[in-house]
């Protein structure tokens, strides 16, 4: 038997669609569990410490963002293993310098329950520090994906906007989105089921655009939503 401090805790290995972990936390917002966010997207996304420029960086660009995140009715949250008091003093400084107050919470995980749920320690733990991960979780608490990024290069919100909107589309329509789409861009429809299905493929269409039975594009207007997404 392995008889050591980190055999005490059991390593998860999170992977897209798994059920998100629920957990209860402190954050500058007060206690927060993750389960009240059912029914909303949740973007939680991990920072490697308080009173760093790039980490500084990223949170502004987060709060000035926060209309298009809830356009989409997305939950912004950070976390990372800084104490309440440190987090607090971190935004308050970046209150002074910028006027922003932070618009969302910042889970204070001192104990590293949450990047131990999540796996956002470090293996090697060199640091002790969670590097910038975001789990892109869904109204139902589903992880529908996942981004690691090293704590030297900032997030692109925009990206993470992109990929949200990809992610609304599939679940709302049941296509996929190809490389580099952006809203408004052309979505690309289940391959064909049936053989019958394949050969009216190769037809043109009006509302479908197909090179191989196997690969067609069609407008959003086109589509009308799942009935049950
Ligand atoms: C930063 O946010 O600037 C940072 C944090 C940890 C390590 C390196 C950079």
């Amino acid at each position: 038997m392995i008889n050591n401090i980190e055999s005490e805790r059991p390593r998860q290995c999170l992977t897209i669609g798994r059920i998100a972990p629920d957990f209860t936390a402190m954050t500058t917002e007060g206690p927060i569990t993750l389960s009240q966010y059912r029914g909303k997207w949740v973007l939680l996304f991990s920072h490697p410490g308080d009173f760093t420029p790039v980490c500084t960086s990223e949170f502004i660009a987060f709060a000035q963002l926060q209309p298009e995140f809830e356009k989409r009715n997305v939950q912004l949250l950070g976390v990372s293993i800084d104490s309440n008091p440190a987090h607090i003093g971190w935004l308050y400084d970046i209150y002074l310098m910028t006027g922003i107050i932070m618009p969302f919470p910042l889970i204070a995980d001192r104990d590293a329950n949450v990047a131990e749920l999540y796996g956002m320690v470090n293996p090697d733990r060199i640091y002790e520090q969670s590097v910038r991960d975001v789990f892109f979780i869904d109204p139902n608490q589903r992880i529908r994906a996942i981004l690691a990024y090293p704590a030297t290069n900032g997030r692109n919100m925009y990206e993470l906007l992109r990929l949200i909107d990809a992610l609304q589309v599939s679940t709302t329509y049941g296509v996929s989105t190809p490389a580099n789409w952006m809203p408004g861009d052309p979505v690309i429809v289940p391959v064909a089921n049936t053989l019958e299905e394949a050969i009216e493929r190769g037809t043109s269409s009006d509302d479908l655009t197909c090179f191989a039975w196997w690969y067609c594009f069609t407008d959003l207007s086109e589509l009308t939503p799942l009935p049950n997404p």
